[in-house]
């Protein structure tokens, strides 16, 4: 079944929770996360598994690639990518970037309120970042596009985005790397939507002069850092 993209598709629907609405929406999507990510457990040793020389699976090479964990733990939900949006719906967004983009979650949500806006998803998985493709696609989504870059060694790459969206993709080092970067180079206005302990605690700490206000979004894990030096 082909579901209409618009709006309406990504509403969270009450007293149903957000990981299992997000998981129908997947099904109904067309995606193959459960069967790529149980390929990849077969292939890879578990992120959360130290060093084994019994054991002949080695770790993901490259990066923090959470092979292993519940896909619907890996990925943020689509109730929380839906406020997210939802309270920025009057802003001019017309360009985001997701690190570490996984499947491409974001993309599909910011076509849904922005048609215009483009998409860039990073992702260091390369069964990941196909998948992801194959969904744009298939809804014609020519706005979105997720590329098989590592971040960190690419970091100069990223480009400038009204809107910058990180769920604690690797080791806070990583995340740090990152954020350095792009904080360092923007001296207009733009948002970061931050997902994860690890990114927060570095914007409430090292990076707390940088944005000039941050809102927690109701009723998600999200926060909103917005940037206007
Ligand atoms: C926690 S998932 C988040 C996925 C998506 N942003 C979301 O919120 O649904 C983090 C993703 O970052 C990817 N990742 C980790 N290190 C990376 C790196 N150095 N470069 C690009 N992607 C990376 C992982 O493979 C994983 O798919």
């Amino acid at each position: 079944m082909n579901l209409p993209l618009n709006s309406g598709t990504f509403i969270p629907i009450e007293g149903v929770h957000p990981r299992v609405h997000s998981k129908k929406l997947d099904k109904k999507l067309g995606f193959k996360i459960s069967k790529i990510e149980r390929k990849l457990s077969q292939i890879y040793r578990p992120y959360n598994l130290i060093e084994d020389p019994t054991n002949k699976k080695k770790h993901y090479k490259g990066g923090q690639a959470w092979i292993g964990l519940h896909p619907q733990a890996l990925q943020t939900t689509y109730n929380d990518i839906f406020a997210a949006f939802d309270y920025l719906s009057k802003e001019d967004i017309s360009r985001v970037v997701d690190i570490g983009a996984g499947y491409g979650r974001v993309g599909l949500v910011l076509s849904s309120f922005f048609p215009n806006a483009q998409f860039l998803g990073i992702e260091l998985v390369a069964q990941r970042v196909h998948e992801g493709n194959r969904i744009f696609k298939k809804f014609n989504l020519t706005n979105c596009e997720i590329i098989n870059q590592n971040v960190v060694e690419e970091v100069q790459k990223i480009p400038d985005a009204d809107m910058y969206f990180i769920y604690d993709f690797s080791v806070k080092s990583d995340i740090d790397i990152v954020l350095e970067t792009v904080l360092e180079k923007r001296s207009d206005i733009f948002y970061l939507v931050a997902h994860g302990d690890r990114v927060e605690n570095l914007m409430s700490k090292k990076y707390r002069d940088y944005w000039h206000h941050c809102e927690k979004v109701y009723n998600t894990n999200l926060r909103i850092y917005k940037f206007n030096r």
